[in-house]
């Protein structure tokens, strides 16, 4: 079967959800999804999304996202993705997104690893579900947007060194040639290759194979993140991610003797390292985290979906420490963008995890990411609106 649309989305994450979003309605916006339409990396975001607090925080943001990337970072690309998180905040919120506040309706900033300040927003410990939620919906209402689910992209359609579309795959096992104007590679990371990961298992870094065979260049494919506190549990296939929220609201890591051995808010490489020694050390497959110093019901008021799991499999962790161990989570690197999500392939765009526009460097700051996706996927979306108005008017 052939289409044809305006722009063409691999992957229906934030990042993909968020392009599809910011386009204009008269563009034919096509988004293709390898699994269900809530199965991405997005919806299992727990911690949340940082946010500059105000003018005084953004040298103090800046260094800490430099820090965690071990100076690798792309210093203007943090800059514009500090510069715009408050109108990226403000975007969420007019969509509909909630955040959780406090009694005087103020945002309840959380902490994580790496921030030397409280400035993550977050909804209880499922924001990536309250996110994607509400950009589904508001996606869903748009007629100029359409979504096929259970469709993998097997290859990009090229056209004297140009990105003309998608190859793919329907559910039936139908091929489909997608001709489109632009194509936006949003199929997250590659948690899927991996044993232990946070990720679906369908992640497995088709956005940047397929890119890869074209000759577009990719960037640090080897700069990968494991998260500090999995839950330890060798039967699941996707690793519960324990949210390093709750080290920043108060919970601690024990060794076999039950005693502290780290700080937990190191950034996340260095902690998975501590973590890692002390495993090795005691000749164990994982640490423990205990929430005995936090009051039970403001655990389970806080952290609800992580309480549930652990609860799914035998442990309550607001009786007991609960087996933590790092997990693979996150790929820094990808296929190499320009500040407005370009790839090196002209009307080929890579957005979220698939894309390495150089914000994390080496090891990305937490609650990065969420931030990250909608920042540079409306500078996609701009970009594309601005080429095909160039196209319009004939001076493209
Ligand atoms: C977490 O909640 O610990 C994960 C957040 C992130 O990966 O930034």
């Amino acid at each position: 079967m052939r289409l044809s649309v305006d722009v063409v989305i691999v992957g229906c994450g934030v990042s993909g959800l968020v392009a599809a979003l910011s386009l204009p309605e008269q563009l034919r916006v096509l988004v293709i999804a390898k699994g269900g339409l809530e199965e991405s990396n997005s919806i299992l975001a727990q911690g949340g999304m940082s946010v500059l607090l105000d003018e005084t925080d953004e040298d103090d943001y800046f260094a800490d996202t430099l820090e965690a990337g071990h100076g690798e970072n792309r210093e203007c690309t943090v800059r514009i993705m500090i510069g715009e998180s408050r109108s990226a905040l403000d975007y969420l919120r007019e969509l509909g997104v909630e955040f959780d506040t406090d009694s005087q309706g103020q945002l309840d900033y959380t902490r994580e690893g790496g921030h030397r300040k409280r400035r993550i927003c977050h909804f209880k410990d499922y924001t990536g579900r309250e996110i994607i939620t509400k950009l589904l919906q508001r996606a869903q209402q748009r007629d100029n947007v359409t979504f096929m689910d259970h469709t993998t992209m097997v290859d990009i359609l090229e056209s004297s060194g140009t990105c003309v579309g998608v190859r793919a795959v329907d559910g039936q096992g139908d091929e489909l040639e997608i001709e489109s104007g632009w194509t936006i590679l949003a199929t997250g990371g590659v948690g899927g290759l991996f044993e232990q990961s946070t990720s679906f298992p369908i992640m497995t870094g088709d956005g940047c194979r397929i890119a890869r065979e074209h000759g577009v260049r990719l960037e640090n494919m080897d700069y990968v993140q494991f998260h500090p506190t999995g839950l330890y549990s060798p039967g699941d296939v996707r690793a519960v991610l324990v949210s390093e929220s709750t080290r920043g609201e108060g919970a601690v890591l024990l060794d076999a003797k039950g005693e502290r051995f780290t700080d937990e808010l190191l950034p996340r490489d260095v902690l998975c390292e501590e973590i890692r020694r002390k495993m090795e050390e005691e000749g164990s497959s994982y640490v423990r985290l205990s929430f005995e110093g936090l009051d039970a019901d403001a655990v389970k008021a806080r952290f609800p979906g992580i309480y549930e799991s652990c609860l799914e499999r035998g442990y309550d962790m607001t009786r007991e420490p609960i087996p933590v161990c790092p997990v693979q989570h996150y790929l820094m690197g990808g296929i190499h963008v320009d500040e407005n999500s370009l790839t090196t392939m002209p009307r080929l765009f890579a957005v979220g995890e698939t894309s390495c526009n150089g914000v994390h460097g080496a090891n990305r700051l937490a609650s990065n990411s969420l931030l990250e996706s909608v920042v540079f996927s409306r500078r996609a979306a701009a970009e594309i609106t601005r080429q095909h108005a160039a196209c319009q008017t004939g001076t493209a």
